[in-house]
């Protein structure tokens, strides 16, 4: 199947809904702030994923509009405040100057609350409009996903680990609570809202966990391995902020084997649920070769 086409079919349609639901015009900054890195690029990675799960478990993927959108809005403040000198301190980001580098730093932590609090307004709306039980599930994994045990847990253990030494479990942690969370998140979602079993959605949750570490690691291998052209951001980020990855840890050839082995993990799981999982898989195995 051609999954760059499907990647790009499905974009069109987040990028026209990200549009409506940031048509605030005031504060005029703010709303400038935010829509300034939502529509930078970016992949949609986890929106499609979330699309692709539903309709792997029966779903149509307009239904998940509203709570994909809202998993982008998430994901673009959590890179907005990566990129602050307070952590990561990088200048470029979906291939153009980071947020605070054009709007300040003070809008750049303005911009991510907004883009957060958007996105708990987005899925309440829809909550309103469709009151079943499907879709609470759906918004309890997103939530979940995006805070203390997850993603925001894994940014602390991530800025705190710098520069120290960290055990093989602790950078497990720290790669399954960054990234592992929203990915396993969008995943889930996709397969409440489609109305998969919850021991489905269960054992594709542990797909989509070996999804984002196989996804983490590759990003840790391209900041070592690619240029900031290809990437849209800063290489060597992480060597100038001593974090701990696989690359640091093990080295690159190691790590490459731990990309193909979560990878195919994730599809042995998609492989054992009773779903059509053809598109999921091959969003793994595109995940795993890409370059950017
Ligand atoms: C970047 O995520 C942050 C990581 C978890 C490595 P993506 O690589 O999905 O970034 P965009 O959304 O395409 O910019
Ligand atoms: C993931 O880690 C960041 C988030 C969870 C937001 P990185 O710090 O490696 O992501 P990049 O490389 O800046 O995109
Ligand atoms: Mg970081
Ligand atoms: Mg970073
Ligand atoms: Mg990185």
């Amino acid at each position: 199947m051609d999954i760059k086409a499907y990647f790009s079919k499905k974009a069109d349609v987040i990028n026209k809904a990200l549009d409506s639901y940031l048509s605030d015009k005031e504060p005029e900054i703010l709303n400038k702030a935010m829509r300034y890195s939502v529509f930078a690029g970016g992949k949609r990675l986890r929106p499609v994923l979330m699309m692709a799960a539903c309709e792997a478990f029966g779903g149509k993927s307009e239904d998940v509009l509203p709570f994909a959108c809202a998993m982008e809005m998430i994901h673009t403040y959590s890179l907005i405040h990566d990129d602050l000198p307070a952590m990561d301190n990088d200048d470029l980001r979906r291939g153009i100057p980071t947020n605070h580098k054009v709007f300040g730093e003070d809008m750049a932590i303005l911009a991510g609350d907004g883009l957060l609090s958007l996105a708990f307004e987005t899925m309440a709306d829809a909550l309103m409009k469709y009151s079943d039980r499907r879709y609470i599930k759906a918004f309890k994994a997103i939530a979940a996903a995006a805070g203390t045990r997850g993603m925001v847990a894994g940014q602390t253990v991530d800025v705190i680990s710098e520069g120290k030494e960290v055990d093989s479990k602790t950078l497990e942690y720290i790669h399954i609570n960054k990234t592992s969370a929203m990915i396993r998140g969008a995943i889930e979602a996709g397969a409440y809202i489609a109305g998969a079993k919850d021991e489905d959605v269960k054992k594709l949750a542990l797909a989509g966990e070996k999804t984002g570490l196989a996804f983490q690691i590759q990003d840790d291998i391209l900041d070592v391995e690619s240029t900031q052209e290809v990437l849209g951001k800063p290489v060597m980020s992480d060597i100038k902020n001593e974090k701990k990855t696989f690359v640091s840890m093990y080295g690159v050839e190691y790590s490459k084997n731990k990309v193909a082995e979560y990878s195919e993990q994730a599809i042995g799981i998609i492989d054992s649920l009773d779903c059509d999982g053809e598109v999921l898989k091959a969003i793994v195995s595109y995940l795993t070769d890409r370059k950017y």
